[in-house]
């Protein structure tokens, strides 16, 4: 693994202000980096913020304080136009419900990131086939996503992630929509993807499938209550 940082965050806050002046703090000064290679699991209660974490990563969101370096570049105030370039050109997400479009084809929806590449739509196709063989889908590229189990439909959002070959992987509970015996088929490609040197990081509230990654940061209250290996991490096993 090299020592190559490709996330770092520096005293990151994030408040959200409501109507009538109400605001609630839910990031409180999270550090840490990621480096090239890594395998992150990111646990916490829910409400602890772990969404609103991973939504900044993902460049949906700006923190309110703090600086975010993402592969060299400090992205905590750049405007939505430069936010979205940046997660088309660094970041794979993967969500708990798929998020497919469920009008689409299979090919259509792991294409579609590829569009803003000024790519033929050949070599989107060729792209996409290339991931959906990848995700163990050939075969099902001219179907749409309700003709595919669920664990199908999550493979299918993982190559849509990897089309545009991101520097990083982010996945909010990516497994939370699936039984558990599926859950370990996505979590056997994660780590499968992670050995071929892909950076990931990952929330889930399930034990079993945080142990599949390497590292474990634990959110309570917005704030960062562990982080280190998870094989260290004592309660995971309770
Ligand atoms: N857009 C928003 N506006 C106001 N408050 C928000 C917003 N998004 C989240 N929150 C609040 O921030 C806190 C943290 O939410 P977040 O979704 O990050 O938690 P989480 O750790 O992902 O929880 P879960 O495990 O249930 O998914 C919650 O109290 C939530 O109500
Ligand atoms: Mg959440």
């Amino acid at each position: 693994m090299s020592n190559e940082p490709v996330i770092e965050l520096k005293h990151i806050g994030k408040t959200y202000f409501m109507e009538g002046g109400l605001s609630q703090e839910v990031l409180k000064d999270i550090n840490f980096t990621v480096t090239k290679g890594e395998f992150v699991a990111i646990m916490g209660p829910s409400g602890s913020g772990k969404s609103t974490l991973m939504n900044i990563l993902g460049c949906l969101d700006r923190p309110t304080v703090g600086s975010y370096i993402l592969a060299e570049q400090e992205v905590s105030h750049l405007s939505d136009n430069q936010l979205a370039e940046v997660r088309n050109k660094s970041i794979g997400f993967v969500f708990q419900n798929f998020n497919l479009l469920m009008r689409r084809t299979i090919a259509d929806n792991v294409s579609l990131p590829l569009i803003y590449r000024g790519m033929s739509d050949k070599a989107r196709r060729e792209t996409a086939l290339k991931y959906i063989d990848m995700m163990k889908l050939a075969g099902n590229q001219d179907r749409i996503p309700n003709q595919l189990s669920g664990g199908m439909q999550q493979r299918v959002a993982i190559a849509r992630a990897l089309a545009t070959e991101p520097t990083i992987i982010l996945a909010d509970e990516p497994t939370g929509n699936l039984d558990s015996t599926t859950s370990d088929e996505i979590m056997e490609l994660f780590t499968d993807l992670n050995k071929a040197g892909k950076t990931i990081v990952l929330v889930t509230h399930e034990p079993d499938v945080a142990s599949y990654a390497t590292r474990l940061i634990r959110i309570t209250d917005g704030r960062k209550e562990y982080d280190g290996l998870v094989k260290n991490y004592k309660e995971l096993s309770k």
